[in-house]
């Protein structure tokens, strides 16, 4: 079907695709060249909003003029042209900006939270803690009962998470993590964390765990390794795994993914936090928005329009 797009996110896996750093492209293809039409050449975007414009013959889905949102890569386009298993109507009454972020990082932090096996009262770090992914786990967790200790970088972010339910930790340096931790009631009982941001937070992040704690990884926003000392699996029995949404939708049955798919369309129903929207672009305006996105301190998307 061809989809007359909108909306588009840009979000953090939209720079390392154009920094030829995301993924399959990065690590089993070869690398998408930008710019000039040919072998190689590759549209960035994935995921948008926008209204079934043709059916091609024979093919069932939405009518013409549904809004949908799309998982396709390339939505950095007028149109995209995708099978209907790539596109899910949208409910009357959700923004095409709020739809165009619906099937990445609602769809994640769904699947985030069925791999956190922790109990009612148990506490949550996360790192990057003021991003839309973090402010949706945080939401669910604090539903299911869990204490989410989100670690951020500005007071102002602070107060909005601690609006959800957190108790946020800001600190200036990955050295002060460890100490902020300690300061919280029930301190050095960390369960699990998810981390989405590599390097030496995400390694202070790591040696905040209790024993035989988790720590998953999710996302490299510093650009810098984690570095894991032995001793803290060998006899700490911490376990490390990494969580990608491409590899984990593979996986998934056909009943499993649309009952996932109902649950996160309720979410969004239901006012899901972080599909805020900082700031809109046209399309054709996509330097400045990269720009801006790609600024610290964004409270929303920067989402490019038209
Ligand atoms: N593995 C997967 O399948 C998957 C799927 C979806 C998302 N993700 C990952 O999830 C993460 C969050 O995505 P999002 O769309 O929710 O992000 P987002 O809303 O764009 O927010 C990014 C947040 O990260 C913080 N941040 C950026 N660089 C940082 C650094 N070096 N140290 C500490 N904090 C930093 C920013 O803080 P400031 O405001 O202070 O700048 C901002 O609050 C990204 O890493 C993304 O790639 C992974």
């Amino acid at each position: 079907m061809r989809v007359r797009l909108s909306a588009r996110p840009i979000n953090p896996s939209d720079l390392l695709f154009i920094q030829g750093s995301y993924g399959r492209e990065a690590h089993f293809a070869p690398r998408p060249e930008m710019g000039t039409r040919g072998s190689g050449w590759a549209v960035a975007g994935f995921e948008g909003a926008g209204t079934v414009d043709a059916l091609g013959s024979g093919t069932r889905g939405p009518a013409p003029g549904t809004m949908v949102a799309v998982a396709a890569t390339g939505t950095w386009q007028e149109q995209v042209c995708v099978p209907s298993t790539s596109v899910i109507p949208i409910a009357p009454g959700v923004s095409a900006e709020a739809a165009c972020q619906l099937t990445v990082n609602p769809f994640t932090a769904h699947l985030l939270m069925r791999d956190i096996a922790l109990d009612p009262g148990d506490t949550l770090l996360l790192t990057a803690g003021a991003s839309a992914v973090s402010r949706m786990v945080i939401h669910l967790a604090s539903k299911r009962g869990l204490r989410c200790l989100p670690v951020v970088r500005r007071r102002g972010q602070a107060r909005a998470l601690a609006r959800l339910g957190a108790q946020p930790l800001t600190v200036s340096s990955a050295d002060a993590l460890a100490e902020a931790v300690r300061g919280t009631p029930g301190h050095g009982q960390v369960g699990m964390v998810l981390d989405a941001v590599g390097g030496a937070l995400g390694d202070a992040a790591l040696r905040c765990l209790r024993p035989a704690g988790r720590f998953l990884s999710y996302g490299m926003l510093s650009g810098h390794p984690l570095s894991i000392h032995p001793d803290d699996l060998v006899f700490r029995q911490v376990s490390v795994q990494g969580f990608w949404l491409p590899a984990r939708m593979e996986h998934l049955g056909e009943k499993e993914l649309s009952s996932l798919t109902r649950e996160v369309q309720d979410a969004v129903v239901c006012g899901l936090p972080g599909l805020e929207v900082a700031e809109r672009h046209d399309l054709t305006d996509f330097g400045c928005a990269l720009d801006r996105a790609m600024r610290p301190g964004r409270e929303g998307k920067v989402v490019l329009t038209g």
